[in-house]
């Protein structure tokens, strides 16, 4: 065996999808591709001087739990991290990520309920961001490997619905044939930089956007000509200007053809969604997640509701439905708007949207509420937040979180004033190591 390669046992699962076991001497060592029980040979690929990292090699010992992955680029894209075992286990591990971060970091160690599974394993993802680039001279469509800029072609991706995988099969050769130049991130010289999908399960609507580096994109007219022609699954294309290289899905748009809205039904609410804004990316686990939050709330009608990072309002019109009245605060002009129309439309008297960033609301913000519930990007809400929302003192909070670590960091701060009623994880994003946790708390008794 090389001095590089060293034989592990996987102890546990941890944040961030590797499995986590100890080199000889004691220092911890996280494993690419990798889980627990398994006894593997790793290749170091970092070493820190507190930790290491390292991949998989060869497996020595194989978990029982471990599967056949259902798609050909599993390994190579960088999409899916753990389609390789059960469906069940997945479930199980991302509950024990939860348990862990809470435990380490927010020193909590009470009830973390099980993973709320999503109905559907594959074909969930309501928005795929795809990169266009050039193979020996050929326009190629597909997705990131992990912790790289290198595009993986491919042709169909299990955890998307069919209709992106259609248009994932015939976009490269319509925007072949228009000769529009791809954007290269290196030179920053091109056009063409991605295609996004969006799809509504509930209304089996399907959403083609075109992001391109400037406005300029005179093969437009021909490449939404042959989308109409070859794909009829798409009823709204879209055309994106973005200059970042950082953020796929931002800036000005104009709609090239359909209503240039996708519209998603719940159980009791409508929402229209632009192109640009957020909206939870699984469908299924997005309602059982909103059922949840207005359901333990035990709503009675005659709340002051404080609904921060609200986007579109996902959450905000079941609230103002059980509510006396929700203020909703959200920083992107455009979620803003729509979130407006959405109230609108359900018929929602008693929101009143506030388009702001949250700290400088919340810092001027002299009146009261019951309850909060905060959604925060993976960043987190931060110091700030959590201190304004101290002195405000609601009854209740619900965080909603897409990142366990920063949850913790952010429940650590909260739990001085707060007992936690209820950790409730969510399946958002099966085959992947992502989790979504819900966490119910209410204020102490002085
Ligand atoms: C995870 S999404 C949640 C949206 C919404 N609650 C939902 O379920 O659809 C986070 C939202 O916060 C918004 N956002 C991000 N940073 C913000 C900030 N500092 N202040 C206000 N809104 C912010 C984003 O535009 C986005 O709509």
């Amino acid at each position: 065996m090389s001095e590089n390669v060293n034989t592990i046992y996987i102890e546990k699962w941890a944040y961030g999808g590797y499995g986590l076991g100890k080199l000889p001497g004691g220092k911890l060592i996280f494993v690419e591709g990798a889980y627990p029980g398994e006894l593997v040979n790793v290749k170091i690929t970092e070493e820190k001087s507190d930790v290491a990292f390292g991949k998989v090699e060869e497996i020595l010992e194989r978990a029982n739990y471990r599967r056949v992955p259902k798609c050909k680029y599993f390994g190579v894209c960088g999409g899916c991290h753990i389609m390789d075992i059960d469906y069940k286990k997945q479930l199980e591990l991302k509950r024990e990520v939860v348990v862990d971060q809470l435990k380490r970091i927010a020193k909590f160690d009470g009830k973390v309920s099980d993973t709320i599974e999503s109905d559907i394993e594959f074909g969930y993802r309501n928005k795929m961001e795809y990169t266009f680039t050039y193979e020996n001279n050929k326009v190629k469509l597909g997705l990131k490997m992990r912790n790289s800029n290198k595009v993986v072609d491919i042709d169909d991706c299990p955890i998307s619905p069919t209709s992106f995988n259609k248009a994932l099969q015939e976009i490269p050769e319509i925007v072949e044939i228009s000769k529009v130049k791809i954007y290269n991130p290196k030179s920053r010289a091109g056009t063409l930089k991605h295609l996004v999908m969006r799809y509504s399960h509930s209304n089996n609507q399907t959403m083609a956007i075109f992001v391109t580096k400037t406005e300029r994109f005179e093969e437009a007219e021909f490449i939404r000509t042959q989308i109409l022609n070859r794909i009829p699954q798409i009823n709204s294309i879209i055309h994106v200007m973005n200059s970042s290289d950082e953020i796929v899905l931002r800036g000005p748009y104009k709609t090239l053809y359909g209503s240039g809205v996708l519209e998603v039904e719940m159980d009791y609410e409508k929402f229209q969604i632009p192109p640009t804004a957020f909206f939870q990316n699984n469908y299924n686990v997005a309602v059982k997640m909103v059922d949840f939050v207005t359901k333990n709330l035990n709503l009675t009608g005659s709340e002051n509701i404080l609904d921060l990072y609200a986007g579109i309002g996902t959450f905000t019109m079941r609230l103002a439905m059980l509510s006396r009245n929700v203020v909703a605060v959200e920083s992107s002009h455009i979620s803003v708007k729509a979130g407006k129309a959405n109230a609108n439309i359900n018929n929602l008297r008693n929101i009143r949207y506030e388009e702001s960033d949250v700290v400088e609301f919340l810092k001027s913000y002299t009146g009261n509420a019951d309850i909060i519930i905060l959604d925060p990007p993976r960043s987190g809400a931060g110091k700030e937040v959590c201190k304004e929302i101290l002195r405000i003192k609601p009854h209740k909070i619900a965080y909603i979180s897409c990142d366990s670590s920063t949850l913790a960091r952010d429940i650590a701060l909260l739990k001085e004033d707060y007992n936690i009623i209820a950790v409730q994880p969510f399946d958002m994003f099966p085959q992947t190591y992502h989790v979504e946790t819900v966490v119910l708390m209410e204020r102490k008794e002085r």
